[in-house]
């Protein structure tokens, strides 16, 4: 959505014939199976931009999102970021690497310990990875908190005082804590009600210009893709069927699949959703 570093002729990430088999043992007169999750995708992502993933329940985005951030290992493929290769093997990775890129998952509440204060949980990062005292790390979690539209009197609580909205809110904080380069985002706005879903998406928009952070956005939703997307890939049983810049895919989409996906979905965007939202609530008596 930025501008900012899009003359830099290295892509922020660059995946090529990236595959993610899965093999599942065969049981009592069951055959080993093989699931081919990911069959060989290909992309390329410009500095400050948004490439969304697009694709029905099965067809591989997550797994994808998981190999972007180095959870799972490609069976096959090379990724590159910012230009340079990464050797994905356990054990292999630097760490300055490993924070580069974060991910952001669907339900913060499964990410986020139920035992921990908000402050501990932004700090957690900070003490792991850098040599900051108590007193700064404290200091860097409380300004996180405003940056994501909370405020330092969130610092003290528990994950369960937040909304939906909220705890979204605190993953996006605590995926920022290092400074990453690049966030997957795993349907970050699934689960939220639609007005709160378009305040996180205007929330991803100003820190993806206040930071110059890349994204890759994974949605089901295509009135969101076309709100926040640069460039659009649409997967189908693993395979990308359609990649390119958003109006291209839009107005010409090439695969009798993406054709289907349109036509099924609403031609909603978020700006009239929130249009719409705004008529509402002036209607409503005060
Ligand atoms: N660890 C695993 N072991 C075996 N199969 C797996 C594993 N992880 C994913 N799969 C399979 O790989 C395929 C792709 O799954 P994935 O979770 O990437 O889909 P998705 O596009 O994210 O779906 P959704 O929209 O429902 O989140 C599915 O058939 C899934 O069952
Ligand atoms: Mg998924």
């Amino acid at each position: 959505m930025s501008d900012s570093d899009s003359n830099s002729p290295i892509p922020m990430l660059e995946i090529r014939n990236i595959k993610r088999d899965y093999v599942v043992p065969g049981g009592f007169l069951k055959k080993e199976k093989i699931i081919h999750a990911v069959k060989g995708v290909s992309f390329t992502l410009e500095k400050g931009k948004t490439l969304a993933i697009v694709g029905e329940s099965g067809c591989g985005k997550s797994t994808l999102a998981r190999i972007l951030t180095f959870i799972d290992e490609p069976t096959a493929g090379e990724l590159l970021i910012d230009g340079k290769t990464v050797d994905t093997r356990p054990g292999h990775l630097s760490a300055q690497m490993r924070r580069k890129v974060q991910i952001v998952f669907q339900n913060p509440y499964g990410s986020l310990n139920p035992r921990q204060k908000i402050g501990d949980v932004l700090g957690e990062p900070l003490a792991i990875n850098t040599g900051l005292s108590s007193a700064e790390r404290r200091e860097r979690a409380m300004d996180m908190l405003v940056k994501v539209g909370l405020g330092p009197e969130h610092y003290n609580r528990y994950p369960h005082m937040f909304s939906g909205g909220q705890r979204q809110r605190i993953a996006i904080a605590r995926a920022l804590m290092l400074n990453p380069k690049l966030l997957v985002l795993d349907e970050p706005v699934s689960a939220l009600d639609l007005s709160v879903q378009a305040q996180v998406l205007n929330l991803l928009s100003d820190l993806q210009e206040e930071f110059g952070l890349t994204y890759v956005f994974i949605s089901h939703d295509l009135s969101v893709v076309r709100h926040i997307a640069d460039q659009v890939m649409v997967m189908y049983y693993g395979e990308a069927v359609e990649y390119g810049r958003r109006d291209a895919v839009f107005a010409n989409p090439q695969h009798a699949y993406t054709r289907t996906l349109f036509a099924a979905t609403p031609q909603a965007d978020v700006a009239s959703i929130r249009a719409r939202l705004a008529r509402k609530q002036e209607r409503q008596p005060a």
